[in-house]
């Protein structure tokens, strides 16, 4: 969400509001205005959306950690759907854009075919099956209110400022710490890797060039498998950092399985390189790199973040696990 605001204030002369919850961000946009308003508020505050200027919504705004979502499932509901709730009656009221940022999660998992706009909703984790709550009420607004809204679902992003709770940036400090690398099951879970100014641009593109009332997959044709991607990661910071490649390889640990945890993701994303037309240009590997870098450069920004309500996170989820 950081990124999607650095990327379109450097990239676009509108300017934008974002309203903030926890640490969760929704865009207000708004034409020929002073180009960033950042308020403080909560998406379940209908009065105060209600009372803002705006030509568009753009919903960010989400409870996103599946992990967080096995621990406790209430926040989930309460922002993903009742806040997603309190914005559409904003939105018909005001009769203004909509643009949904969903994830590719609310169709369930896959062995063998890939997620095109038509396959069924089959959630299996809370924090999936609030997405896709929240994606049917943008639908029912759709269809009853004929309100102008677009839907993106959206595959695993990685990059800069992503909270150290997703498995990218994860294994990155764990690796920089010495930390042991908390694998999942056997580790062939695949999940479909996507850059954040890759996903960026992808919103930009519906949200400019999209069809009211459509559905747009966004993912990068880039499966792969997370203990493959673990490895590549512990490489690159042994190489980067001039470190032990054998040394680094001794952090991965396997631990006890994510409950339900969905075997594959896999986004077909021919609908949104046709129309409005658009095409991943991050490599992966580049990718990556750029991102440890970014990671190594930039300690103040998570030391703050990995020593406050985080270490009573980490330590409910992987405490036990790491000592069986
Ligand atoms: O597919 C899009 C979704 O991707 C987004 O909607 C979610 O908000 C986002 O959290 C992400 O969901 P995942 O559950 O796939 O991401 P996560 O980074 O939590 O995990 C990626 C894979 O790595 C998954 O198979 C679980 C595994 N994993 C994760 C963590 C945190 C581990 O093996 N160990 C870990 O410690």
């Amino acid at each position: 969400m950081t990124r999607w605001l650095n990327y379109y204030l450097n990239c676009s002369k509108s300017a934008l509001y974002s309203l903030q919850i926890n640490r969760y961000f929704v865009y207000l946009w708004i034409l020929n205005h002073h180009r960033y308003t950042f308020i403080k508020g909560d998406i379940c505050d209908r009065e105060l959306i209600k009372g803002i200027e705006f030509d568009a919504i753009l919903n960010f705004a989400a409870e996103s950690h599946v992990d967080r979502s096995i621990l406790d499932a209430q926040p989930f509901l309460q922002t993903n759907i009742i806040g997603t709730y309190n914005l559409l009656e904003v939105a018909r009221q005001k009769q203004c854009v909509f643009l949904h940022v969903s994830t590719d999660e609310v169709y369930g998992s896959t062995e063998e075919d890939f997620f095109n706009e038509n396959s069924p909703l089959m959630p299996n984790s809370p924090y999936a099956a609030s997405k896709a709550s929240s994606d049917l009420m943008v639908r029912s607004y759709i269809e009853t209110h004929r309100l102008k809204a677009m839907i993106t679902r959206c595959s695993n992003n990685y990059g800069p400022y992503q909270f150290p709770e997703k498995l990218i940036p994860l294994v990155i400090l764990n690796a920089l710490n010495k930390k042991p690398i908390p694998v999942y099951g056997d580790g062939m879970n695949v999940r479909d890797w996507i850059y954040v100014i890759d996903h960026c641009r992808a919103v930009d593109a519906v949200f400019h060039k999209g069809a009211p009332g459509e559905v747009y997959n966004i993912g990068a044709r880039n499966e792969m498998p997370n203990i493959e991607i673990i490895k590549l990661i512990l490489r690159k910071v042994a190489e980067i950092l001039n470190l032990d490649e054998a040394g680094m390889m001794d952090l991965i640990t396997f631990v006890e399985d994510r409950k339900g945890h969905d075997r594959r993701y896999a986004i077909d994303p021919a609908k949104i390189e046709q129309q409005p037309g658009w095409k991943p240009e991050m490599d992966f590997e580049e990718g990556i790199t750029q991102t440890i870098e970014w990671y190594i450069a930039n300690k103040q920004w998570w030391e703050r973040i990995i020593s406050g309500e985080y270490v009573q996170y980490y330590n409910n989820q992987y405490g036990k696990r790491l000592e069986n």
